[in-house]
């Protein structure tokens, strides 16, 4: 506890990060993988494995930029840095102990980045949604990766919205979110064009149950059609004894490669 706390009193990152949550889930998250280092391992393995194979459709060299990069561990590292010039990792926020995990590797570059670009307008308790356009006309980008970050976009926001502002109705939200995801997958869908190969991987649907009863299901995409993923698998996100009582949480994750 008092490691953590002070881990969130240390780490250098933008007020938006510190303020909306994202240093908080970062470092909570840091713990949770420790604790659930055997229920998380097929998923680490399946992302990592997916993600290589889609990178290899491209040619070496050049940038890769990872969406989403966070603490890591559905990344795969060594083969990022052998099949590119550059790595630059993309998120709002990262940790020392992340840093250290890439080794302070010269062909890293770390991005602390608001991928939405409406953070901003959001802790002033507006709701705007923004086409992304950074880095689109960089044409050494060969490999953008979103990793896990595609339905988590609206949850940061939308949990300090739910604290601080309640001119926002619940019809408001959805449609904010879904433009969000809408936005981010626009997005990668404008890097395709300029010529990368674009790794999509993306929660599905959260699953909670409760002595092996699934209780709820919530679509991660939030109502947005979707293709059919190349490959799908489970993530015991939180297995017993994370949740309160006898509940657990298990996504269901996709990959597409484009
Ligand atoms: C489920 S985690 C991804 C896990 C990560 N791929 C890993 O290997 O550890 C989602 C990540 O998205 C980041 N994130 C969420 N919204 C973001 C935003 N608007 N801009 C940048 N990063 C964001 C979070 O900080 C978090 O690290």
């Amino acid at each position: 506890m008092i490691a953590e706390l002070l881990t969130w009193l240390t780490t250098d990152c933008a007020p938006q990060a510190r303020k909306l949550g994202y240093l908080y889930e970062a470092v909570a998250m840091q713990a949770r993988i420790k604790r659930c280092a055997q229920a998380w391992k097929s998923h680490c393995e399946q992302a990592q494995t997916f993600a290589t194979n889609c990178m290899h459709r491209q040619e070496k060299g050049g940038i890769a930029v990872v969406f989403g990069s966070g603490l890591g561990v559905d990344l795969p590292k060594a083969a990022l840095l052998e099949q590119f010039d550059e790595v630059w990792l993309v998120d709002m926020v990262h940790l020392r102990s992340t840093k250290k995990a890439w080794g302070y590797h010269h062909k890293v570059r770390f991005i602390e980045h608001d991928v939405t670009g409406t953070l901003n307008d959001v802790v002033k308790g507006s709701l705007t949604t923004i086409q992304p356009q950074q880095w689109l006309d960089n044409a050494d980008i060969r490999f953008v990766f979103s990793a896990n970050i595609l339905g988590q976009l609206p949850v940061q926001p939308l949990a300090w919205l739910a604290n601080q502002v309640t001119t926002h109705d619940d019809e408001q939200l959805i449609l904010w979110s879904r433009g969000l995801l809408q936005a981010h997958l626009t997005y990668l869908h404008a890097f395709k064009k300029c010529g990368a190969v674009v790794c999509l991987i993306a929660d599905l649907e959260w699953q909670y149950h409760e002595n092996n009863k699934l209780l709820q299901s919530i679509d991660a995409w939030r109502g947005l059609e979707h293709a059919t993923p190349d490959a799908s698998w489970e993530w015991r996100i939180a297995p017993r004894g994370e949740l309160h009582g006898n509940r657990t949480q298990t996504n269901w994750v996709g990959g597409w490669c484009w």
